[in-house]
């Protein structure tokens, strides 16, 4: 059947609204790409000063990735689907924030969408993943720290916590695992200032483009 196809397609076009772009746009805000880290991301946004601007910006974000899977998990089934696609629109909107095809494939490192994903596939499994995220972000104050770690966490909770009706599938681990492989290699700039030690703390404002 075409379902599958059409639902991630579907999905890879939600994915791809990128919404730290949108939200600064719509606020009168600075271009997220064009100062900090230059990532459009809520913690990028939340460098030009605006809490309301990164919060709607995650909360959005998150969404983007939450419903494709929620409708996947809610209407699949009556269509004939379950994990195998759940699993690929979930990863399809995770790819589509990364590689945007309405901004020149110039995407964002993909926490929000893959906590999105990951609240879409249990909503213990996202709780759970989420809060190891804000443990680190409140005990050492650097998003990407929190985010590495959370990520890497992520198919270790799943694999003990398990997925919709706590039963775990091979499909959705495999697309865990491949957002977990593609949020480190994102982090990779991250990685190296936090080695460095120039990582810039979570919140603290960043100088406006020139
Ligand atoms: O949202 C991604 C976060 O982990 C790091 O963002 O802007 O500090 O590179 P940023």
């Amino acid at each position: 059947s075409f379902w599958p196809v059409l639902a991630a397609v579907a999905a890879y076009l939600v994915g791809s609204l990128s919404f730290a772009v949108i939200v600064s746009r719509v606020m009168g805000l600075n271009d997220p790409r064009t100062f900090g880290s230059k990532n459009p991301g809520a913690t990028n946004v939340l460098r030009s000063g605006s809490k309301a601007a990164a919060i709607i910006t995650l909360l959005l974000d998150t969404a983007k990735g939450w419903l494709p899977v929620a409708l996947v998990a809610w209407f699949g089934p009556a269509y004939g689907l379950r994990e195998g696609t759940l699993a690929m629109v979930g990863l399809a909107a995770f790819l589509g924030h990364l590689y945007p095809v309405f901004f020149r494939f110039v995407g964002g490192k993909g926490v929000a969408t893959a906590l999105g994903v990951l609240l879409g596939v249990s909503g213990w499994l996202g709780l759970a993943t989420g809060l190891i995220w804000l443990a680190m972000a409140a005990g050492f104050r650097y998003s990407s720290l929190a985010s590495i770690t959370a990520a890497a966490m992520a198919p270790v909770v799943y694999l003990l916590a398990g997925g919709p009706l706590w039963e775990t599938s091979s499909a959705v681990a495999l697309s865990i695992a491949v957002m977990t492989l593609f949020l480190l290699y994102r982090h990779a700039e991250n990685i190296n200032r936090l080695i460095k030690g120039t990582e810039s703390k979570l919140g603290k404002k960043a100088p406006p483009p020139v």
